[in-house]
């Protein structure tokens, strides 16, 4: 081989793959992790992509050297010369896709298993998915249940999953990782949050209409913050007769998301306005703590004219403790006087 077509092989593989590079690097594919494993994760991405980067400059730069300086004249209609077999090469070709794809399942292997492996200190979050909700429970409180993923930073997380209805699937996309939730399964997650901030929770399966509004968040605090966000919400959990015990559960469990509530600057339009709850307690012909227990506990057992059925979660009942849906019964009657 001459040296100028070595030269000019080189040249097109830089230029090839200096485009290559800057598609990969320019554009936002992947968002910031919060997470080490994430983390980890990111860094097996970018391995993979910097060999396939390498491998397309050198298959670009052999075509369009090829292209250019091997063409045909006009109307030369002749054979190239005849060519069998090149043992070197194929020893090459063979070798080094080889070490290539080892390298990317070692790296890959070691990945998995350092992100399954938990840390000291493990806190445990149950995940109860359902359509169209997210329950997150915290057993070393008391079985606190939170509509939202509050999480401490650097602490190693294991998320629990119980689906009680059909398959969902956790995703925070800056933990990098997704979970499926499966109806009879009991599935795992581990995270260890290291960024503080407040991210997306997303069902990442189809399960349902309501599948694209089957949303939450989790937010990484520092781990005092947390301590004392956990410490709070437990005293309402074990004495629900503090007056916030009741707008704590109402304010955890995302009613707001769907119903209005003045005293707790709720204004979702989804179901009933909770401000009337002492009207609509009356139509229904029930005492109001009753009519709110059961609204609760058994939603489509009396559906409040003008609303549909089966949009309230069926199983408030069952995943808010019995001291947290007291309070909760106790701060709707108490507010919901209208
Ligand atoms: Cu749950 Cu989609």
């Amino acid at each position: 081989m001459r040296r100028g077509s070595i030269a000019s092989l080189i040249g097109i593989g830089i230029v090839a793959g200096g485009i290559a590079a800057a598609v990969a690097l320019a554009l936002p594919w992947l968002p910031t992790p919060a997470s080490r494993e994430a983390g980890r994760i990111d860094f097996e991405f970018w391995f993979v992509v910097t060999i396939c980067i390498v491998i397309f400059a050198i298959v670009a730069a052999v075509i369009l050297y090829s292209v250019i300086v091997f063409r045909a004249a006009p109307d030369d209609d002749s054979d190239g010369p005849p060519i069998h077999g090149h043992t070197g090469l194929e020893i090459a070709w063979t070798i080094v896709p080889l070490l290539l794809v080892t390298a990317i399942g070692i790296s890959s292997a070691i990945v998995l298993s350092k992100n399954d492996a938990l840390g000291k200190n493990v806190l445990h979050v149950d995940v109860t998915a359902q359509q169209f909700a997210w329950t997150f429970s915290y057993p070393e409180a008391h079985g606190l249940t939170s509509a939202t993923l509050m999480l401490p930073k650097d602490r190693s997380v294991q998320l629990r999953f119980t689906s009680l209805d059909v398959i969902h699937s956790f995703w925070v996309p800056q933990f990098g990782q997704k979970q499926d939730v499966v109806p009879g399964l009991h599935t795992t997650l581990h995270i260890t949050p290291d960024r503080l901030g407040t991210f997306p929770v997303i069902c990442a399966a189809l399960c349902g209409l309501g599948h694209a509004t089957m949303r939450s968040t989790a937010i990484v605090m520092t781990p005092a913050a947390f301590d004392k966000w956990l410490a709070s919400q437990s005293k309402a959990v074990t004495s629900p007769s503090a007056g916030q015990a009741g707008k704590a559960v109402f304010a955890d469990n995302g009613c707001a998301a769907c119903h209005t509530l003045s005293a707790a600057g709720a204004t979702g339009k989804v179901g009933p306005d909770l401000d009337k709850l002492a009207t609509y307690a009356k139509q229904a012909g029930q005492s109001l703590h009753a009519f709110i227990r059961a609204s609760i506990v058994t939603p489509n057992a009396y559906v409040q004219p003008g609303y549909p059925k089966n949009v309230m979660p069926q199983t408030f009942g069952t995943s808010i403790p019995k001291p947290q849906l007291d309070a909760l019964v106790d701060y709707l009657a108490a507010n919901g006087t209208k």
